[in-house]
């Protein structure tokens, strides 16, 4: 990342660029984290439609859940604030799946994967830095493409976390869901997720979730809500309007030039030259 205000904002954790929210006492200590059996993640590389995955699984349990921040974001008191929980952890986290806290994997907790297409992804992150005194200075769409194709943004390359993820996309605690599938046929990924979950929702219910949790009820919804950035999946700003933008599939064709597009294409394909995607 090439901006002034680069050093005071990010710190670099095992390779991987990380916010100054992100203290690196805490990175350290996440190898240690204390799971609970029935802890569900929450797993996305940012701007991938974590919100809207965060929206629908609150309301498909009847039972109190609550919603942490991700569990990256803060300093080290952050595990104590966890550990006093009470009620069954929803825990949102960007962590590819080397540093995620070896005690999920032990504990076999149910994790669900959102990704998106990766030009969305780009685009989405692009405003969302541009617009975010939290992060670096980018100037032009130009400048951050290369960032995000060389993983010199937050979380580092999406091409590294999405592979490290893949690898376990078949493992029974995991389940793999994509943003394009929600927006195409949200019930049937509602349902799947209930399934997983071993909630056994209604067809009547599963409606009802998918009505609430459009783009624009979501909107409308948090510009309503005065929420507390350390109880919201993004920890990094308290403007909503950055995180309700589009929510369009292929916004990245009002961005990429055909040039671009053909480097992305080519970087795409030697680097996911193993991936089924
Ligand atoms: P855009 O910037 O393309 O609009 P995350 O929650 O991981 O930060 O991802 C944010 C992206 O998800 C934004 O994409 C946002 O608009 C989109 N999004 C959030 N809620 C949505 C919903 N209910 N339906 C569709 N897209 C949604």
């Amino acid at each position: 990342m090439s901006s002034s205000n680069e050093a005071e904002l990010i710190h670099m954790f095992k390779g991987i660029p990380f916010t100054i929210r992100s203290s690196p006492e805490l990175l350290k200590s996440l190898d240690t984290f204390d799971a609970r059996d029935d802890d569900v993640l929450l797993v996305s590389y940012p701007k991938s439609g974590t919100h809207w995955l965060a929206g629908v699984i609150t309301k498909l349990y009847n039972t109190q859940v609550t919603l942490t921040s991700p569990i990256e974001f803060g300093d080290i008191s952050k595990l104590e604030e966890l550990n006093k929980l009470s009620s069954q952890r929803i825990i949102p986290t960007h962590l590819d799946y080397n540093m995620l806290p070896p005690n999920f994997k032990n504990k076999k907790c149910k994790m669900i994967y959102i990704s998106r297409n990766p030009k969305d992804t780009a685009v989405s992150m692009f405003h969302y830095y541009r617009d975010n005194p939290n992060l670096p200075t980018v100037d032009t769409w130009t400048a951050f493409f290369d960032l995000f194709l060389k993983g010199d943004v937050v979380c580092g390359s999406w091409f590294d976390h999405f592979l490290s993820w893949e690898e376990h996309a078949n493992d029974k605690n995991i389940l793999f869901l994509f943003y394009e599938d929600m927006k195409k046929d949200l019930f049937k990924i509602v349902k799947e997720m209930s399934l997983f979950l071993g909630l056994n929702t209604t067809d009547n219910d599963i409606q009802d979730i998918c009505q609430k949790s459009s783009f624009s009820e979501m909107k409308s919804d948090t510009e309503k809500e005065n929420s507390d950035p350390n109880h919201t999946v993004c920890a990094l700003t308290s403007n909503r309007k950055l995180i309700f933008r589009k929510g369009a599939v292929g916004d990245w064709k009002n961005h990429f030039t055909p040039k671009q597009n053909r480097r992305f294409e080519e970087i795409f394909n030697e680097k996911m030259k193993l991936s089924e995607m």
